[in-house]
């Protein structure tokens, strides 16, 4: 059996544990998309995990999702995040940026110009967005031509060398959750018929393309990918896990090709795809079991990294709500509830202000 709290070798990363902090959107950023030092501290108190993967950090302006949320397309941006990644390496932990382009679930009321945002094809995503006023309806997006697929790479390799500048030990490319990588995956977001879709060759090209750019700027053994199988946000697709697997598999045989560290898999598309991703991913696999922040999830965290189903463990609410989290698993809690009124936007309540255990 496997100790979730032993040591582990990241591609050269020393990890203090096999605990990792997933990466949660919090929109508290500064001016101008940079980070603050309520970030640094926020950061700071979670650094007991054995990697912290920070929240999505768009890699360009086109690339934001939300209001208030931070970047790594700007040289200040890229200053501001010294701070961060200081003060988590000087409580003795490791941070990664997680870039994350949103694609066509962002909105033109997010860009200064009003741009509008882009898309493998021009094709709305459902539901709402949420904007600087309030929730709007998706807009149809632009679809990427052939320059403004190439620009996109360069725009997450330039991000990642700024993040590696920052003082970042690593880099997490978002490639679940409907947003701009997962399109491209998608079915039903992707509706090209050239060599960037029309099947499933075509659909991984632009994610092995992010991983492609990204390693031969930063080098791949810094470089990770995380996917959702199951889950896009405003995709119509809730594909049976035999469909899932017929990307998804050849996804992570591809990704293997490109020599990147680490896959982060969201457990949406069930456990056996899971374990069918497991025997296909050569390297270090990090799964998020998505089963909130309760007891159960997690003791069935934990108990997947003890019997070897994944090498490294990640919570999200969880550790959103307890600073101290490693601690209180090893002493099997309890646990803070998480504040959903304080995920998105405000000061430290919420943010700042979890207790943790007295020791
Ligand atoms: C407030 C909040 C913000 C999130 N933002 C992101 C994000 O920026 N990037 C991402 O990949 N996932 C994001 N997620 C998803 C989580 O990383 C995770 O997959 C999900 O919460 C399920 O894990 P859990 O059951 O441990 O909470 C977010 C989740 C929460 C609760």
């Amino acid at each position: 059996m496997t100790d979730p709290f032993a040591p582990y070798d990241l591609a050269g990363l020393p990890l203090s544990n096999r605990i990792v902090m997933a990466p949660m959107t919090r929109c508290r950023a500064g001016d101008g998309g940079t980070a603050t030092a309520l970030m640094a501290e926020y950061y700071a108190q979670r650094a007991d995990a054995g990697l912290i993967i920070t929240e999505g950090v768009q890699p360009s302006a086109i690339g934001q999702g939300y209001p208030w949320t931070p970047g790594l397309h700007s040289d200040a941006q890229r200053e501001s995040w010294r701070q961060v990644t200081d003060a988590v390496h000087a409580r003795g932990g490791l941070i990664a940026a997680q870039l994350m382009h949103a694609g066509r679930v962002s909105h033109p009321s997010l860009h200064a110009d009003g741009a509008v945002p882009v898309a493998p094809s021009a094709v709305r995503a459902e539901g709402k967005v949420f904007t600087p006023t309030g929730m709007k309806d998706m807009i149809e997006p632009r679809a990427l031509d052939e320059a403004g697929i190439a620009a996109t790479f360069d725009d997450f390799a330039a991000a990642a060398r700024r993040a590696v500048d920052a003082g970042f030990d690593a880099v997490e490319l978002h490639g679940a959750n409907g947003y701009l990588i997962h399109q491209f995956l998608d079915p039903t977001a992707n509706r090209r018929t050239d060599g960037w879709g029309s099947g499933v060759e075509g659909r991984l090209r632009f994610a092995v393309g992010v991983a492609e750019a990204v390693a031969a700027e930063i080098g791949p053994e810094r470089v990770s990918m995380r996917l959702s199988p199951g889950g896009g946000r405003s995709s119509g697709s809730r594909e049976d896990p035999d469909a899932l697997a017929e990307t998804y598999v050849p996804l992570a045989e591809e990704l293997a090709r490109t020599g990147i560290a680490a896959l982060h898999l969201v457990e949406s598309g069930g456990p056996e795809l899971t374990r069918a991703l497991r025997e296909a991913w050569p390297r270090t696999l990090l799964v998020n079991r998505a089963l909130g922040a309760g007891d159960d999830a997690a003791r069935a965290g934990l108990a997947l990294v003890e019997t070897g189903g994944a090498d490294l463990v990640s919570f999200a609410s969880l550790f959103l709500a307890n600073p101290d989290l490693p601690d209180r698993l090893r002493a099997g809690g309890p646990f803070n509830a998480p504040d959903r009124a304080t995920f998105y936007g405000g000061g430290e309540a919420g943010y700042t202000d979890y207790p943790v255990l007295a020791r």
